[in-house]
């Protein structure tokens, strides 16, 4: 591994790599009207923190899934550690190919990541490996109000255009053929605890690097901190709860 891989030096060993906590995962779950009886996924579960967090209290087996390989091995190291690798299958591949990988899906859970590959083709494209009757959680970056300060609106407009309001994500996830249960947005302190307080001096730490992608990866990352510090509450991480139809 590269010394100079901006992905690891910013978030190796990290356990969260998005906002969130056990205790909003295990919220949003317990929303769902019943609890899913075989086949869970887990799309773009990262180091896993949520998957060790949905395993341990089904205790049942959760696949996980991810296109990096390292934080899949530290998830299963960490699942080791917590005395449940017996619960976690892991499964290095592009979360656009969960329908050729897994059909009948009973709980198809994904936080933080589902934008890797646009929400509304996340939703379309795992329509057809989620069992009729069966759940998709996902959360997604949304809009919370129509009145954003100016430099977050800006920043967004550059980094991340096709941001929605929750209600227009609501909207995509009736048009991909899923029933909104439920939402769920995550409190400001998931953003900080285990995740921004760890990542804001690393990145001030690597600002000087000799690897300038380091660099630039660091700078935007303190950028997209401050950018938090001022939003007023004009974002936030959603769990949309859905069932297929
Ligand atoms: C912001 S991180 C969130 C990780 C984890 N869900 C969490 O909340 O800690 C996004 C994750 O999506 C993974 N990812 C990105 N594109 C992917 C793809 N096409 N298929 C599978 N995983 C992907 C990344 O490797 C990373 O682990």
């Amino acid at each position: 591994m590269s010394n100079a891989n901006p992905i690891d030096l910013l978030f190796g060993g990290m356990e969260k790599l998005g906002p969130g906590s056990d205790f909003d995962t295990l919220k949003v779950l317990d929303m769902l009207p019943q609890s899913p009886h075989e086949l869970i996924v887990d799309a773009g579960c990262g180091a896993g923190r949520h998957t060790l967090a949905l395993a341990n209290q089904l205790q049942m087996i959760v696949h996980a899934v991810d296109s990096y390989q390292p934080f899949l091995a530290s998830l299963v190291q960490r699942a080791k550690e917590a005395g449940i690798e017996h619960l976690v299958q892991t499964h290095c591949m592009d979360m656009a190919d969960i329908p050729n990988t897994f059909q009948q899906i009973d709980l198809l859970w994904s936080e933080g990541a589902a934008y890797n590959i646009g929400f509304p083709n996340a939703l379309k494209t795992w329509y057809s490996a989620v069992k009729p009757g069966g759940f998709a959680v996902v959360s997604e970056l949304s809009w919370l109000r129509s009145d954003v300060p100016a430099d977050v609106r800006q920043f967004f407009n550059a980094g991340y255009p096709d941001m929605r309001s929750a209600d227009e994500n609501r909207a995509v996830a009736e048009d991909a053929g899923y029933s909104v249960l439920a939402t769920h947005t995550l409190p400001r302190e998931t953003w900080v605890e285990g995740y921004y307080d760890i990542l804001e001096p690393r990145a001030q730490g690597l600002l000087d690097h000799p690897d300038k992608d380091v660099r630039a990866f660091a700078a935007e990352t303190i950028e997209e901190i401050r950018v938090f510090g001022c939003s007023e509450d004009s974002y936030g991480y959603v769990f949309y709860v859905m069932e297929r139809a």
